[in-house]
């Protein structure tokens, strides 16, 4: 419905992976390319949202006229969006590491001959469910990227998560899902309405979700 505009509502997106540091030149992440969450914030911002894009390490441009926020740990993404807790849409996108390093060393880590350092992991914070917990207020949207018990999974993140609806992907197969062009998703909304676009590109995918979550949130 071209008539409908996102005029004066903030979308917050997070989208890329996370760097965890180990030391000063290495680090935990993963492959996610950042161009999910990219093209969802491209596709708000031309619905008329003013759009903010929390982003880790990408080689991405910034969509025009999206306000992006670097950022390179877990720890530095929430912070980025605890500032924007005042947007009405929450899409994260984001493939935040589970994980980081304990005690990150402030040297480079030494080899030494016969023994292997012991790197000692804490989880992070949870970005999505902190949000969906303390903000009453932001339609709340979550990816589920699994390799198995895909929807059971998703439906068991709606309630952890406190999340209104969870966009989810099977990522056993590589063809689709991180670090590919396509994606194939199903929509899952917390009052159990479900819609699954096929696989297509992301940035068509993108604009799916975007008309499906602006007629939601529009209701
Ligand atoms: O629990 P799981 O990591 O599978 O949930 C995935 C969803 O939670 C994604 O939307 C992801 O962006 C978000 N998430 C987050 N902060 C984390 C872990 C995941 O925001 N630390």
């Amino acid at each position: 419905n071209v008539k409908q505009t996102l005029a004066n509502k903030r979308v917050l997106v997070t989208a890329g992976p996370t760097r965890e540091r180990l030391d000063p030149i290495r680090y935990l992440s993963n492959f996610s390319s950042g161009k999910m969450g990219y093209s969802i914030a491209d596709s708000f911002k031309r619905r008329g949202a003013d759009v903010i894009l929390v982003s880790g390490p990408t080689n991405l441009p910034a969509p025009p006229g999206v306000t992006r926020i670097d950022v390179e740990s877990t720890a530095e993404m929430f912070e980025a969006v605890k500032q924007h807790m005042n947007a009405d849409i929450g899409i994260f996108t984001a493939a935040v590491s589970d994980f980081t390093v304990k005690d990150k060393s402030e040297h480079k880590i030494k080899k030494q001959a016969g023994s292997v350092p012991a790197i000692e992991l804490t989880e992070t914070e949870d970005i999505l469910k902190y949000v969906g917990h303390n903000n009453e207020d932001m339609y709340v949207v979550g990816f589920a990227a699994e390799t198995n018990n895909v929807e059971e999974y998703a439906q068991g993140k709606l309630e952890s998560k406190k999340a209104d609806a969870i966009i989810m992907n099977d990522v056993s197969d590589t063809s689709i899902g991180m670090n590919s062009d396509d994606n194939e998703v199903t929509i899952i909304y917390k009052d159990g309405g479900k819609v699954p676009l096929q696989k297509m590109a992301k940035t068509e995918l993108a604009e799916k979700i975007a008309d499906e979550l602006m007629n939601k949130v529009m209701d």
